[in-house]
């Protein structure tokens, strides 16, 4: 027989781990609606092209990581897993029209992508992002607002000692120049530079600047940088962000070789990470300004920012911390009998208990009242309600099973009682 294994770089989520990530993920749409984002959801593939244009041929992202679908012969496209969920958005938003839905359309979606990377700590092939984009508006108060907003989600959900690095990386006005800057430089000491970028510097220098070759970290100190090289309109944006974050009372620290990953930033862009955590793979977050992106993708000039916060990081970060995982809901009661062979009578009652909205199992093996009790007890249930000769008469015996007592209750009252005695939901 085979064994068969999840894919390498995916993970089953197990129901002792769900509860940590659902907690995540309620937040997460309780402070998009807060904050006024509205859900959408795209398809798990859009055509390669979207990805392509959108995040840029020559970025990682595409060159090396696109998960790309066999085409059968009959197609006439070909379709790729979303790497990210930005261009797939941005698709749907000229799709449908949203340049003239009230601006800026703020939409909101969370939900795996999909990299074909090497699989390692803090990186997945399938992983979770809560992504937030605020298509229509040029900044750069709402540059500022997705900032604090990306920060509250670290905190509420237990992370407080999160850091912002914020750089601006201009736009199609200054960046074409100090690109072409950057390049001379690179090319003047070319026989310093790593293979591998060497290689880099003639399809994406951008890229030399956050790389995590050791041989760079001097090379790039001496490099030019782009906050200094900003055109006036840019510059004037970027004060004006920064302006922004100082009117909230949120510190950041600003990062001239934060380039992000992806083509299609112009101007603001940031990352979220944890104090003494900068490693690769351990950026928390990210994101930014893409004024260019919904022409790119063939809808009229429109400008956008947005994030994406890496829903698997966070959970590793919180164990990491010590925070402890999030507990199962357990039942409140089990339905247990003195006649084993009586599956219909529990059942029934689990059923109207059910239908009362309350969390119940029942017993539906045939085994000893000793052992259905014992099993009740594994489970955490608070109580077992056991069913007898009495239930002719409509009552039925309720034990707690914290306390080991027992009691006759009535059939009628059972199930606003257990209601009473249900903690509240949460958490
Ligand atoms: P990104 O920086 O590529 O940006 O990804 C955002 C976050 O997703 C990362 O900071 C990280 O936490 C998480 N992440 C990325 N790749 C992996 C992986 N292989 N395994 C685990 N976690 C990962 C974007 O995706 C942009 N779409 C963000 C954005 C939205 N920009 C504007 N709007």
């Amino acid at each position: 027989m085979p064994s068969f294994r999840a894919p390498r770089g995916t993970r089953d989520l197990l129901p002792a781990e769900r509860p940590g990530w659902a907690r995540l993920e309620r937040l997460a749409a309780e402070l998009a609606a807060r904050y006024g984002y509205r859900e959408i959801e795209t398809p798990l593939f859009e055509q390669s092209d979207v990805f392509e244009r959108g995040v840029g041929e020559t970025t990682d992202i595409v060159e090396k990581e696109l998960f790309r679908l066999a085409p059968r012969a009959e197609d006439r496209e070909t379709w790729a897993l979303r790497p990210e969920a930005t261009a797939g958005i941005v698709r749907a938003f000229i799709q449908h029209g949203m340049q003239t839905w009230p601006q800026p359309v703020k939409l909101t979606l969370t939900g795996p992508m999909f990299r074909y990377d090497r699989p390692q700590a803090g990186r997945y092939r399938q992983f979770w992002q809560w992504d937030v984009e605020a298509i229509g508006d040029a900044g750069p108060a709402v540059d500022a607002e997705l900032v604090e907003l990306g920060l509250r989600f670290y905190r509420d959900a237990g992370l407080p000692d999160v850091d912002v690095l914020l750089n601006s990386i201009g736009d199609p006005a200054c960046r074409p120049a100090y690109v072409a800057e950057l390049t001379a430089y690179y090319r003047s000491i070319a026989d310093e530079l790593p293979e591998l970028e060497r290689r880099r510097l003639e399809t994406n220098p951008l890229r030399l600047l956050d790389s995590k070759e050791p041989a760079m970290g001097n090379i790039n100190l001496d490099a030019p940088k782009i906050t200094d090289r900003l055109c006036g309109p840019c510059a004037e944006h970027f004060a004006a962000v920064r302006a922004h974050l100082d009117a909230l009372g949120i510190s950041y620290r600003i990062e001239p070789a934060l380039v992000r990953g992806l083509d299609y930033y112009t101007r603001t862009a940031f990352e979220f990470y944890r104090r003494g955590a900068e490693g690769q793979q351990q950026a928390l977050g990210g994101g930014g300004r893409y004024d260019g992106l919904v022409e790119l993708l063939g809808g009229r000039p429109t400008p956008g920012i947005g994030f994406a916060l890496g829903l698997d990081r966070v959970i590793l970060a919180l164990e990491e911390t010590g925070r402890p995982p999030v507990p199962e809901p357990r039942p409140i009661a089990i339905v247990c009998g003195a006649d084993p062979a009586a599956t219909a009578e529990r059942l029934r009652v689990a059923t109207e208990l059910r239908a009362a909205g309350l969390p119940v199992r029942a017993e539906l093996g045939r085994r000893k009242l000793g052992r259905q009790l014992e099993a009740a007890v594994k489970e955490g249930a608070r109580f077992a309600v056991i069913l007898g000769d009495e239930l002719a008469a409509g009552e039925v015996q309720l034990r707690d099973l914290h306390a080991a007592s027992q009691r006759p209750v009535a059939l009628a009252d059972l199930a606003a009682l257990l209601h009473r005695k249900t903690p509240p939901t949460g958490g």
